[in-house]
């Protein structure tokens, strides 16, 4: 069976993240969507908890997802389980910059290999920190997210 890993700080999933899990389950048996701690990034709009509750909606349809979360190095969990693929999206060129490193780094310490999808046209300019602000001063994020996450967006912002 392949697994593959589809890493991220998901805060909260987006329509672009969406659409790459969903690709990445046509190409493996099951893809893991793993809500990893990103030292980059301030503390979120979602706690990690609701980050896999809105997950696990939104991909429920799926029998190939599954969602988990993991405080630790990413390698320290593609290894205990036996995963040798992650898998990405591309947006742009900066994602590009963004993601060469990382992944080069991740296959010198275990071996695991990131795959890289490129983001469908209609979500290249799709992500969770721009959704987040255009929510937070009542833009419209409809299209954006997921319907489900765009109530639990609007909630928060409340
Ligand atoms: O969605 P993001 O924030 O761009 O995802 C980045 C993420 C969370 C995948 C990355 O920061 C990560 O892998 N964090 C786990 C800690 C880790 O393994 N760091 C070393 C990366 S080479």
């Amino acid at each position: 069976m392949t697994t593959a890993v589809c890493p991220g700080s998901f805060d909260p999933i987006t329509n672009g993240h969406l659409d790459i899990v969903t690709r990445a389950s046509r190409h493996f048996d099951e893809v893991i969507v793993l809500v990893t701690g990103n030292p980059a990034k301030q503390s979120g709009l979602f706690t990690i908890d609701e980050r896999v509750e809105l997950i696990r909606e939104v991909t429920a349809d799926n029998p190939r997802v599954r969602v988990d979360n993991w405080g630790g190095l990413l390698v320290d969990y593609t290894s205990a389980h036996g995963v040798t693929a992650l898998v990405k999206g591309l947006r742009t060129a900066l994602d590009y910059e963004y993601e060469l490193p990382m992944a080069q780094m991740n296959r010198r310490l275990t071996g695991v290999d990131t795959y890289f999808l490129l983001t469908d046209e209609k979500y290249g300019y799709i992500s969770s920190s721009l959704t987040k602000e255009v929510a937070k001063y009542g833009g419209d994020i409809t299209g954006l997210v997921p319907e489900h996450v765009r109530k639990a967006m609007l909630k928060k912002f409340r």
